[in-house]
């Protein structure tokens, strides 16, 4: 107990006494209002529109300090994701199609918010948001699948990719959707828990996940509920199998 709260004492403390931003913190992404110059020797690489982070030996960015002008207008709650991109699929509907799961998170937070893509039914980041706009998913032969056409078109399918490259206090993996199949790792239920593994890695608990800013979804690579990331909560994502996803 000692040794945690002088952690957090310590952190407490570096998080106020700098504006320099340490190794694997966050200096960037839209609605980040957070310092941005990383400590000499670093550079702040933009992960996706929504997390910048300070890398060691990375090249420093070019002055800008926020992503790119964003093509979604955001929703900083983490509510619902509104899409302007152009969608891969039309979406699957609100009734849940044969062989399909809807997947969410069932604690604060992020309470019945669901895994999608942002932009919808497209390859992009793997999220939580809204039950209205709820993914239809599966775990096939290891891949997490979702199904982004309606029914009675032809088919169209995305698989949950893994970055190989750790984030978020170099203990986190991003996970977006995309056309091709991911190599990195194994995704199964564990009970009614969506969880992921590869080998070599010796997860502490393979159902870990954080929600980040822009509700992004990542692998927690880390123990649960410990050294949370700020900006991230740490969640468990379950399967729910009834017709319709609800708040
Ligand atoms: C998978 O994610 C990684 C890291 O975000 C990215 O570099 C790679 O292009 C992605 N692969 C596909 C097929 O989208
Ligand atoms: C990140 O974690 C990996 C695996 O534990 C370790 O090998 C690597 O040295 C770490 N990198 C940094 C910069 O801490």
């Amino acid at each position: 107990m000692m040794h945690l709260l002088s952690t957090v004492a310590l952190a407490a403390l570096a998080s106020t006494a700098s504006a320099v931003v340490g190794d694997w913190q966050q200096c960037g992404g839209m609605n980040y209002a957070g310092d941005t110059q990383c400590a000499t020797g670093s550079g702040c690489v933009v992960l996706n529109e929504f997390y910048s982070q300070c890398q060691p030996g990375a090249a420093p960015a070019p002055s800008t300090t926020a992503a790119p002008a964003p093509t979604t207008s955001a929703s900083p709650t983490g509510g619902t994701p509104i899409t302007t991109g152009t969608p891969s699929g039309t979406g699957p509907g609100k009734t849940l199609q044969s062989g399909y799961l809807w997947i969410r998170a069932v604690a604060a937070p992020n309470f019945h918010k669901y895994i999608q893509t942002k932009p919808l039914y497209s390859p992009g980041t793997a999220l939580l948001g809204d039950y209205t706009t709820a993914g239809q998913l599966q775990v096939v032969s290891g891949q997490l699948v979702q199904l982004v056409s309606a029914p009675g078109e032809p088919e169209k399918l995305l698989y949950a990719n893994v970055s190989e490259e750790r984030t978020i206090n170099n203990a986190s993996l991003a996970v977006t959707f995309s056309t091709t199949k991911n190599t990195y790792g194994t995704f199964k239920f564990g009970g009614d828990d969506l969880q992921w593994s590869v080998a070599g890695i010796n997860r502490p608990n393979p159902s870990a996940w954080y929600v980040c800013t822009g509700q992004a979804l990542y692998i927690n690579l880390g123990n649960y509920m410990y050294q949370t990331p700020s900006g991230c909560a740490d969640q468990t994502i379950h399967y729910y199998n009834d017709k319709t996803a609800n708040a």
